[in-house]
């Protein structure tokens, strides 16, 4: 089965409210002509009700960049998957920026992933090793771990919808993009696993996404392969026309 390469922008903690539609204006013209790469911005959630407007109609859809897992309730400062139905399509869980700075707990981000799923989101779940991990060959374990964690408590059906996005957590950042043949190698680990929690027609559906210094010059390496379903790129997406570059590499690439 071909699938449409996902090629996600995540903004993180950058672009004000008057920016957000200025910056979306010049990507809608850069990438107006793509048709077989699916473009997904995941700006602030503040900027969230603007880009809504701002790519209505287009080919790009929108993505937060965090959920809470509660609908509503006393629960300051936290945004649920309610607010964000209709604003957005995609919602990033589990980034390592937040396992790190905010001590996100793999049963947080189950809960996460749960109720984004059933809220109609789909929900982009980041699994990544760190240094330390990869310097003592733990890297597999780690990233086989999270993702079981994360997925314990939706069913086959809901997992087929998550799309997983293996971002080395020493390569965000870094300018130290991992290698093709590495991220090729997790992806299929990951496929592999989900294969055999919940069958291999539900692995097939799924999408793997590579992150990490993802740059216009080294992204086209895993457009070619097969097992990497689309990148999620940091810094880079901020830059409209690098990203954009980014995504034609992507549409170019697909058969
Ligand atoms: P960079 O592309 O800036 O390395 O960030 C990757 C990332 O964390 C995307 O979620």
């Amino acid at each position: 089965m071909v699938k449409r390469k996902l090629v996600v922008g995540n903004w993180k903690m950058h672009g004000i409210v008057p920016e957000t539609s200025i910056m979306l204006e010049k990507l809608k013209k850069e990438v107006e002509d793509i048709k077989k790469v699916e473009i997904v911005v995941c700006p602030p959630f503040v900027d969230l009700y603007t880009a809504n407007i701002s790519v209505n109609g287009t080919n790009i859809e929108l993505g937060s960049q965090n959920v809470f897992y509660e609908e509503q309730g006393p629960y300051t400062g936290e945004i649920s998957p309610l607010m964000l139905k209709g604003l957005c399509k995609y919602v990033i869980v589990g980034h390592s920026e937040r396992r790190i700075h905010f001590l996100e707990t793999d049963k947080i981000i189950a809960k996460k992933v749960a109720a984004a799923v059933r809220h109609g989101l789909t929900p982009i779940l980041c699994v990544g090793d760190t240094l330390q991990d990869f310097n003592d060959g733990f890297s597999k374990i780690t990233i086989l771990s999270q993702l079981q964690a994360a997925l314990h408590l939706i069913t086959k059906d809901e997992v087929a919808k998550v799309v997983i996005a293996y971002e080395p957590v020493w390569a965000i950042g870094t300018g130290k993009n991992c290698s093709a043949k590495r991220a090729t190698e997790v992806a299929k680990d990951i496929k592999h696993t989900i294969a055999e929690l919940f069958g291999k027609a539900i692995s097939e559906k799924m999408r793997v996404l590579y992150g990490g210094s993802v740059k216009a010059k080294n992204a086209n390496v895993y457009f070619d392969d097969p097992d990497i379903d689309g990148v999620l790129v940091g810094g880079a997406s901020v830059d409209h026309f690098e990203f954009a570059k980014i995504i034609k590499g992507a549409e170019k690439h697909t058969k």
